[in-house]
């Protein structure tokens, strides 16, 4: 049996074929390579370029490479540029997963990990945030992840033997042990890459808004290394059972934007000049998990509880790819 990993030429995806065939699994990737990179994915990982939309190509894909599970990363991830581009945003996200459903319903394949995100909270008046917080997504892009959430939970409903995992993850950062693959998005809109292609390059970074009610003045948010995350994808595929079931995958502690640069800065031993700039629209002040049911239902805990060694593995990518 293989797994279908969509988007597994991106950044979390590529982690997580090679998470799959550490693992003894067979794979194979789709993927348009519209944010992804060719070049990460192994060789030992079946791969067909296609747009997840395509439910024709999808469901033949499934059927010639005997699909027994799928982990939907494929996706556009970017906050502001939904807000940009509403349509672009839901016809990939909300449409590509409706695409997918549908292949898998032809082909009878009935397991699905669905990458889903914090922003569907929201601005959420509690942290940490557990599962039963009110989803109040505020951009596109968060709504139209929920919206994936709401077609998953109702097929569940339609389908006694579905089985489906939203893992909403927070802030995914660093990169392989191995230095074979990490984040490498255009343009770059997470801080940990911004601030260590800042170390590499120079030119400095804005920090948006010094004025949140933080200890720092800073905002603080839930960075969970990539390695973690694709841990807790396995436990989640081993522990799939019908209906929908959701987790927070964060490590249940927030750092600041300032606490992110100190540590780059001694991480990298490179001066890294921050200016303060004004607060982006619909950023809280603080968002950090509450991973307590991941921990106890699939049984997982990030081996990465501090910054430092998810900047340090991002670091040894960073240097070795060209600005
Ligand atoms: N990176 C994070 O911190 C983060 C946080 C929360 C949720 N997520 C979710 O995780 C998933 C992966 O994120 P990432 O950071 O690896 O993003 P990424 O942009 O690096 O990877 C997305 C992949 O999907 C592919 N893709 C996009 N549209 C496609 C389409 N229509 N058909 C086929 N392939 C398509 C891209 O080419 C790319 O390889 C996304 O769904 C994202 O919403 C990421």
């Amino acid at each position: 049996m293989i797994t279908l990993v969509t988007g597994g030429a991106g950044y979390i995806g590529s982690h997580m074929v090679r998470a799959l065939l550490r693992a003894g699994r067979r794979v194979v990737v789709l993927d348009n390579l519209s944010t992804g990179h060719r070049r990460a994915l192994p060789p030992d990982a079946a791969f067909v370029e296609a747009d997840v939309r395509d439910t024709a190509a999808v469901t033949a894909l499934l059927q010639e490479h005997d699909v027994d599970a799928v982990l939907h990363f494929a996706g556009l991830i970017e906050v502001g540029a939904s807000v940009r581009d509403p349509i672009g945003y839901w016809s990939t996200n909300f449409g590509g997963t409706l695409s997918l459903l549908g292949a898998m319903e032809a082909s009878g394949v009935k397991r699905i990990v669905f990458s889903s995100t914090c922003a569907v909270y929201g601005e959420p008046g509690v942290v940490p945030i557990v599962e039963s917080c009110p989803r109040r997504p505020i951009s596109p892009y968060g709504r139209s992840k929920l919206a994936c959430e709401h077609a998953l939970a109702d097929v569940a409903a339609a389908d006694p033997a579905f089985c489906a995992v939203a893992l909403r993850y927070f802030n995914v950062a660093g990169a392989a042990a191995d230095g074979s693959v990490g984040e490498d998005h255009q343009p770059e809109t997470h801080l940990i890459p911004r601030v260590l292609n800042a170390a590499r390059d120079g030119g400095g970074i804005t920090i948006f808004g010094t004025d949140f009610p933080t200890p720092d003045g800073t905002c603080v948010r839930d960075y969970v290394h990539v390695e973690d995350l694709c841990a807790a994808h396995l436990a989640a595929l081993d522990r799939l059972t019908p209906g929908l079931a959701a987790f927070n995958l964060g490590i249940g502690r927030g750092f600041s934007v300032r606490e992110v640069i100190d540590t780059a800065r001694a991480v990298t031993g490179r001066a890294i000049e921050a200016s303060a700039g004004p607060r982006r629209a619909g950023d809280p002040p603080r968002l950090f998990a509450d991973p307590t049911r991941a921990r106890e239902l699939l049984g997982w805990s990030p081996r990465a509880v501090e910054l430092e060694p998810i900047i340090a593995s991002a670091w040894r990518w960073t240097r070795q790819v060209s600005s």
